[in-house]
C-alpha cells in the first residue's frame, strides 16, 4: 500500500507521496509542493532535506554503519585495496580479475601529466596551500584533456577521463608538495602500486635511493579506502551541483576540492593536529580545552569531533584509531599527540555537553596522527582526504549525469526591501 504525507494549508489538505529506500529510509517527495500549494520548504544547511536518491553509499548515523555499494567499510578496509574500492564505487560492482587488471594497468600508465602543467605550478608562490594548487591543476585538466560536451555519448572516452583523474591526482598532489619545498619533482614509476607511487613522488630525492615502506603504503591505501565516499556531504553535494550544470567532470571535481578544504569539512584533519599540538605545547591540560570547546563565548571547537549524520561513533574513526596504534608501533613512532587525542576522547565522551549533543570523534580525529607518522606534512593532510575521496566524487557525478538529474537550483524566502520607487540622485 502506497504511503503519503498529508499537510493542511489555508484550510486545504494536500497529499505528497512517501519514498522508501532499500534500507527503509523514508522521505516525503515534495516535487509538486510549490505547483500544488504555492509554498516551498526551507531547511538551513539541508539538515532534513534529501537532494537525490543514490545507490552508491549507505550511512546509518544512529548505528554507526557505512557501506559502499552494500559492502561494509570494515570488510573493505580489511580485505580490499583502494583501486578495487574505486572501481566498486564508480562501476557499481567489485571488478573481476580481468577488470581489475585492466583498471590497474590503465591507471598505472596514465600517471604522467602534460609537461606544460609545470608552468602552472611555477606560477604559485612556494607558500601556496596545496589544496588551492590541487584545485587549480585539476581544473586545468579540462584544457589539457578536453571532454566532450555530453560525456556519456562516448563511454570509452569517459572511462579514459575517469582513469586520467584517478591516475594524475597523486602526481599533481606530490608535485605541489615538491614545488612548495623548492625540490625537483619526481616522475611516477610503473613498478609501484598507487600508494607507493605517491610516496615515491613525495619523498624520493636525487641524493638517495628512497624506496616506499610497505607498512606506510598499506596504511595510506587503507586511509584512502576509508575516505573514498560518504554520500551527500558538503563536497560531494558540490560535485553534484556543479556537475548538474553540465560543467566538465574536471571542473566539478575542482570545485569539490575547494569545498573539502574548509575547516568544518575535510580541512578539519589539519586543524585537529594543530589543536593537539596547541594542547601539548600548553602543558597538555586536556580539561582546559574541553571546557573551552563547551564555552559558547569561545570560538574554540574540538576539531575532529561531531558530525551532521553520525550520532554514534563514526565507524571510520574506530578503524583509524586502531590503525594509528598499529602503524605507530610498527614504525616505532612514539607521538605524544596520540595520547592526548585518546585522553581528549575519553574525557569528552564522559562529559554531558558532548553526550547530550551526541558528539563523537569523526574521521578526521585520528587520521592526522597517522599522516604525521607517515611524514606527510600537515598542510597536505586535506590533500590526502581529497585523493581518497576522488572515486566517490566521480561515482556521484556519474550517477547524477546517468540519472539525468535536472540542474540544481534551490528556491528562497525573500526578506529584503519591498518595492521602492527610484529617485534620481539630485533628489536624494
Ligand atoms: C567531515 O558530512 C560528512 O559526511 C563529512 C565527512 C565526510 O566524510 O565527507 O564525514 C567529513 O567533514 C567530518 C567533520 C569534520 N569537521 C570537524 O571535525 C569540525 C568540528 N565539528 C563541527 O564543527 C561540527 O560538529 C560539524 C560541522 C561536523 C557538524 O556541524 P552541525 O551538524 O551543523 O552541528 P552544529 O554545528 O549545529 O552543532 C550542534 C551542537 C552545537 O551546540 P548547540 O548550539 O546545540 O549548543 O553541537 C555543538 C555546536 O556548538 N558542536 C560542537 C562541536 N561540534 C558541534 N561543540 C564543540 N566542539 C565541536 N566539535
Amino acid at each position: 500500500m502506497s504511503e503519503f504525507a498529508e499537510i493542511t494549508l489555508g484550510g486545504q489538505s494536500y497529499k505528497f507521496p512517501v519514498v522508501t529506500g532499500t534500507e527503509n529510509e523514508k522521505a516525503i517527495d515534495i516535487s509538486n509542493l510549490r505547483s500544488d500549494t504555492g509554498y516551498i520548504t526551507i531547511d538551513r544547511g539541508y539538515k532534513n532535506t534529501g537532494s537525490t536518491q543514490s545507490a552508491i553509499t549507505f550511512l546509518d548515523g544512529e548505528n554507526g554503519i557505512l557501506r559502499y555499494r552494500g559492502y561494509s567499510i570494515e570488510d573493505l578496509a580489511e580485505k580490499s585495496n583502494f583501486l578495487e574500492v574505486a572501481y566498486l564505487l564508480i562501476y557499481g560492482e567489485l571488478p573481476t580479475q580481468e577488470q581489475y587488471k585492466n583498471f590497474t594497468y590503465e591507471i598505472t600508465t596514465h600517471t604522467l601529466v602534460n609537461e606544460d602543467m609545470k608552468k602552472i605550478f611555477d606560477g604559485f608562490p612556494v607558500n601556496a596551500h596545496p589544496m588551492g594548487v590541487l584545485s587549480s591543476l585539476v581544473c586545468s585538466l579540462s584544457a589539457f584533456y578536453p571532454m566532450p560536451v555530453n560525456p556519456l555519448s562516448d563511454r570509452t572516452y569517459l572511462d579514459l577521463s575517469i582513469v586520467r583523474l584517478l591516475a594524475k591526482m597523486p602526481t599533481i598532489a606530490a608535485w605541489s608538495y615538491k614545488n612548495s619545498q623548492g625540490h625537483a619533482v619526481n616522475y611516477p614509476k610503473n613498478k609501484y602500486s598507487y600508494a607507493e607511487n605517491f610516496l615515491h613522488m613525495m619523498f624520493a630525492l636525487p641524493v638517495d635511493d628512497y624506496e616506499p615502506d610497505p607498512v606506510v603504503a598499506n596504511a595510506l591505501d587503507k586511509l584512502f579506502i576509508l575516505h573514498a565516499d560518504h554520500e551527500q556531504n558538503c563536497s560531494t553535494s558540490t560535485v553534484r551541483l556543479v556537475g548538474s550544470s553540465h560543467a566538465t567532470l574536471y571542473s566539478a571535481i575542482s570545485a569539490s576540492i575547494c569545498a573539502l578544504w574548509g575547516p568544518l569539512h575535510g580541512g578539519a584533519n589539519q586543524k585537529v593536529i594543530e589543536m593537539l599540538e596547541r594542547i601539548h605545547q600548553d602543558g597538555g591540560d586536556i580539561s582546559k580545552y574541553v571546557d573551552k570547546a563547551k564555552d559558547k563565548d569561545s570560538d574554540f571547537r574540538l576539531m575532529g569531533f561531531g558530525h551532521r549524520v553520525y550520532k554514534n561513533f563514526d565507524p571510520r574513526a574506530k578503524i583509524i584509531k586502531k590503525a594509528a596504534d598499529e602503524v605507530l608501533e610498527s614504525l616505532g613512532v612514539d607521538d605524544p599527540l596520540l595520547d592526548i587525542a585518546k585522553q581528549l576522547e575519553e574525557i569528552a565522551l564522559r562529559d554531558e555537553y558532548f553526550v547530550e549533543r551526541k558528539l563523537y570523534p569523526n574521521v578526521d580525529f585520528y587520521s592526522g596522527i597517522i599522516y604525521k607518522a607517515l611524514n606527510i606534512p600537515v598542510n597536505m593532510f586535506t590533500v590526502m582526504f581529497a585523493m581518497g575521496r576522488l572515486p566517490g566524487w566521480i561515482a556521484q557525478w556519474l550517477e547524477m549525469r546517468q540519472n539525468r538529474e535536472p540542474i540544481g537550483r534551490p528556491r528562497q524566502v525573500y526578506t529584503g526591501a519591498n518595492h521602492k520607487e527610484y529617485q534620481s540622485l539630485d533628489k536624494r
